[in-house]
């Protein structure tokens, strides 16, 4: 089945099963590999995109259920102020260490900083419990949406 998507500004003609799974049409028709499998269920974070600003796990949303709606990945993330100074933060603080769960992360992140420019521990535990890193670069999460927050404040 035909669909049109917008990924990043731009807009592709896939044709796939209706029920195929966002993240799978990114990686494996789009070749923008991104975005990582990780549990396929909702439970880790590792595919993480924005569907209009909203951070979404793209591992159970169906292409058919797409429409319109923007859909915006790891890829094109650092264009976009928030995500520009998410990333840049977390350099700063060296955040990754394998890196696998690190596009999610960063996904979540930069939604949370649009929607709370000035988040608490809590609004960022919250936020981010559900991006599982088995690194356990959690402190350092932390700190770099601190970090990014505070770029946000001196720019605002
Ligand atoms: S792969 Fe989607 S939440 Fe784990
Ligand atoms: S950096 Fe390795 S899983 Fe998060």
């Amino acid at each position: 089945m035909a669909f049109t998507i917008s990924v990043n500004g731009k807009t592709h003609d896939v044709d796939v099963d209706g029920d195929t799974p966002l993240l799978w049409v990114l990686r494996d028709v789009l070749g923008m590999t991104g975005t990582k499998f990780g549990c396929g269920m909702s439970l880790c974070g590792a595919c993480t995109v924005h569907i209009d600003g909203a951070a979404t796990r793209s591992c159970v949303t169906t292409i058919d259920s797409i429409g319109q709606s923007q859909v915006t990945t790891i890829e094109a993330i650092g264009a976009t102020p928030a995500g520009a100074k998410i990333q840049k933060a977390w350099l700063d603080r060296e955040v990754v260490q394998c890196g696998y769960c690190q596009s999610g992360q960063i996904m979540s992140a930069s939604a949370l900083l649009v929607s709370n420019p000035n988040p608490s521990d809590a609004d960022i535990d919250d936020q981010m419990s559900g991006n599982i890193c088995r690194c356990g670069t959690y402190v350092r999460i932390r700190e770099a949406i601190k970090l990014a927050a505070s770029m946000s404040e001196k720019a605002g």
